[in-house]
């Protein structure tokens, strides 16, 4: 067991500490792992401390993994009085932490592996006794050993009772833990779970600390601070109750760059027509149907630092929505009469006033994709476009590959062909650069 120990520890200094980017995605393990593997997202170590507040710890699992978050937890021994290691388990999907010597949790994980195979380490409850704990250095159990050996950001969500917390030695070890940089969620002021007792010392709410949370993993984040728009999916123009003008677009594209410009730390509105697709973490997702509908929505969510237009919005619509179906009648075909829509992506880049610093259009071409793809740049006044072939046999419409050309004023790029998360990835990392080159 010992070498086993020492092999971990060994392996674990050895790791190179990695680059924010690459802190999101697993590192390369040779040792078996009982935990699910991390994909993507931010990583949050979970602290459940001994307190009744440890109840509402469990909706702050759900609350952090709805923002995307993948997480693993730690129940310490006082804990486990109040919530089991299986409701917490099987909230986060994988078995928990909760003995410094399992012999198990050492060989899959490690004590130190658990504090830096992590983005950020939350504390919930964070008990008086914790708090002495961790301002202290101690480290003799798994929750402060892992605090006392992790290099990641730490939030706190303090919970006790209002004298507790008024108590002298509190006050000090919350100095102390502030100055070496812990950040402090709560408490809140109400009732006690003790009778009769009120005051200072409630647990924040799970939304404040996933709020918290959110806020201090996006901090120093390549878009922390800006807010960028994405229209995604196609628009559904009706034609009667039953019927509708539509397009193939999946939404899938749009989708992966609102999920990747929310990954960088930028405040994401998603303006989506009717996909199948879920919601993209840490997204607001605004859903319209119709072209108008976008239009308006576009609109209101002005100002931004950037915005996407990667919806198929349609070009036109029936020029009277039928209020009743329109019946089929013996010898005569109806006939369509179209009016053109707006134009979301022209209107906002040619704004006068209110304009995104970069305004980015996408261009669905069969033919001449580049030439066309560059004569649109100019007719829209965007700052870029983005091209790809969308021909049948290209397969990019609905598929989850796609080729694109990257057309700007100082000229073009056709970067090679890739996932459609890669294709947004690129174009958020090109984004937050130029938006910082125009902000010198
Ligand atoms: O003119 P075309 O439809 O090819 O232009 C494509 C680009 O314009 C895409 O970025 C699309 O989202 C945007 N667009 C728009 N509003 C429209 C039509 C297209 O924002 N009515």
């Amino acid at each position: 067991m010992e070498d086993e120990v020492r092999v971990i520890l060994r392996d674990a200094a050895a790791e190179p500490d990695r680059d924010a980017a690459d802190r999101f995605t697993p590192a390369a393990s040779s040792k078996p792992r009982a935990a699910t593997p991390i994909k993507d997202g931010p990583r949050i170590l979970l602290i459940i401390g001994g307190g009744i507040a440890a109840y509402k710890s469990l909706d702050l699992i759900r609350r952090l993994q709805e923002r995307g978050a993948l997480l693993r937890c730690i129940l310490t021994a006082a804990a486990q009085h109040f919530v089991t290691p299986l409701a917490a388990g099987a909230l986060v999907g994988e078995r928990v932490f909760t003995d410094l010597f399992d012999p198990q949790s050492e060989f899959d994980v490690g004590h130190i592996r658990l504090a830096r195979d992590t983005d950020l380490v939350v504390v919930a409850p964070a008990t008086a006794d914790l708090l002495a704990k961790m301002a202290g250095g101690h480290s003799d159990d798994l929750a402060t050993a892992v605090l006392l050996a992790t290099d990641r950001p730490i939030l706190i969500a303090p919970a006790m009772n209002p004298r507790m917390w008024a108590a002298r030695g509190t006050t000090r070890n919350l100095a102390q833990l502030t100055a070496d940089g812990v950040c402090v969620v709560g408490p809140n002021a109400g009732e006690m779970a003790e009778r009769g007792e009120t005051g200072l010392g409630r647990m924040a709410e799970p939304p404040e600390i996933a709020a918290a949370a959110e806020s201090i993993l996006r901090r120093g984040a390549a878009l922390a601070g800006k807010r960028i728009i994405v229209t995604s999916g196609p628009t559904h123009e009706p034609i009667d109750p039953v019927r509708y003008i539509a397009n193939r677009s999946s939404g899938k594209q749009g989708h992966a760059i609102a999920a990747a410009a929310a990954a960088a730390g930028a405040d994401v509105v998603v303006i989506s027509g009717p996909v199948n697709l879920p919601d993209p973490p840490g997204v607001t997702v605004i859903r319209v149907e119709t072209a108008q509908q976008m239009f308006e929505a576009a609109e209101a969510a002005l100002p931004a630092d950037a915005a996407i237009f990667a919806a198929a919005v349609a070009d036109w619509r029936s020029e009277s929505e039928s209020a009743r179906k329109i019946k089929k009648q013996p010898g005569r075909t109806p006939t369509l009469k179209l009016t053109e829509n707006p134009d979301i992506l022209s209107s906002v880049a040619h704004r006068t006033s209110g304009r995104p610093r970069l305004v980015v259009g996408f261009a669905a071409e069969t033919d001449d994709v580049i030439a066309n793809a560059q004569a649109k740049r100019i007719k829209k006044g965007c700052d870029w476009i983005v091209a790809n072939d969308v021909s049948a046999e290209s397969g990019v419409m609905g598929g989850d590959m796609n080729s694109v050309h990257l057309v700007t004023g100082s000229g073009v790029e056709s970067w090679p062909p890739q996932g459609k998360d890669q294709v947004a990835r690129a174009l958020i990392e090109r984004i937050a650069t130029a938006l910082d080159e125009a902000k010198r």
